[in-house]
């Protein structure tokens, strides 16, 4: 069994589905040992809880320098002997510390068809504010390996979701959070536990 760690920084319905898939039989050889919160109070701290999963919080605000945040997030993370490091709804930026220890071992999950609505200062509701914006009919959610690139990593697994007219970006988020990212994550981290992911370069070829 490969061991697990997923941090978060919110509302944690990705947490969710992934203690779900895990407890339906759906995650093949991986179990979520650790939830790690970037903030205190993330209510996925309380779904963890609720899991019987352990948690820590490495709050971001507690930490001038990001190098610093990164070493103490490396230590939270290795001390649970983490195997793959699951982001689902974590909203900082991982640095070199991090994702050099963890090469193709850190996947992330992002609310738009990449490379659309994505890279710095893209996450959460902005971007279904920017599909709206930009009056793009199709969008969906990616799943992919976290490098220093943000959002710039290897692709996974997408799946797109219809855009309908009227469309808020709340009911936009949801929908797309229903259809695609509650489905692909738990997916993706499956294959990976089941080493049906293989890279090369920039790109996966994923074994159904
Ligand atoms: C999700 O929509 C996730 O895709 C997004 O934040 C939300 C977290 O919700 N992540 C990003 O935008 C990362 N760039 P959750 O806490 O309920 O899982």
């Amino acid at each position: 069994m490969l061991k697990i760690a997923v941090l978060v920084s919110g509302g944690g319905t990705n947490l969710q589905a992934l203690i779900d898939a895990e407890r339906g039989g759906k995650i093949k050889n991986g179990t979520i040992v650790k939830v790690i919160a970037s903030k205190d109070g993330a209510y996925a701290l309380t779904r963890a809880a609720n899991a019987g999963i352990e948690t820590a919080v490495v709050a971001r605000k507690s930490f001038e320098n990001p190098d610093d945040y990164d070493r103490a997030l490396l230590a939270e993370i290795e001390k649970c002997g983490a195997d793959l490091v699951v982001l689902a709804g974590f909203l900082s930026i991982l640095g070199e510390t991090v994702i050099s220890k963890y090469e193709n071992k850190i996947i992330n999950i992002h609310p738009s068809l990449i490379p659309s609505f994505c890279g710095k200062g893209c996450y959460g509701l902005k971007v279904h504010e920017m599909a709206l914006e930009k009056g793009v009919k199709v969008t969906g959610a990616t799943v992919h390996f976290v490098n220093l690139i943000p959002d710039g990593g290897a692709i996974i697994l997408q799946k797109a979701v219809e855009i309908k007219n009227g469309d808020t970006p709340e009911v936009l988020q949801r929908r797309v959070m229903e259809e695609a990212e509650w489905e692909i994550l738990p997916k993706a981290v499956s294959l990976f536990c089941e080493c049906k992911i293989k890279v090369t370069g920039n790109t996966t070829v994923v074994e159904d």
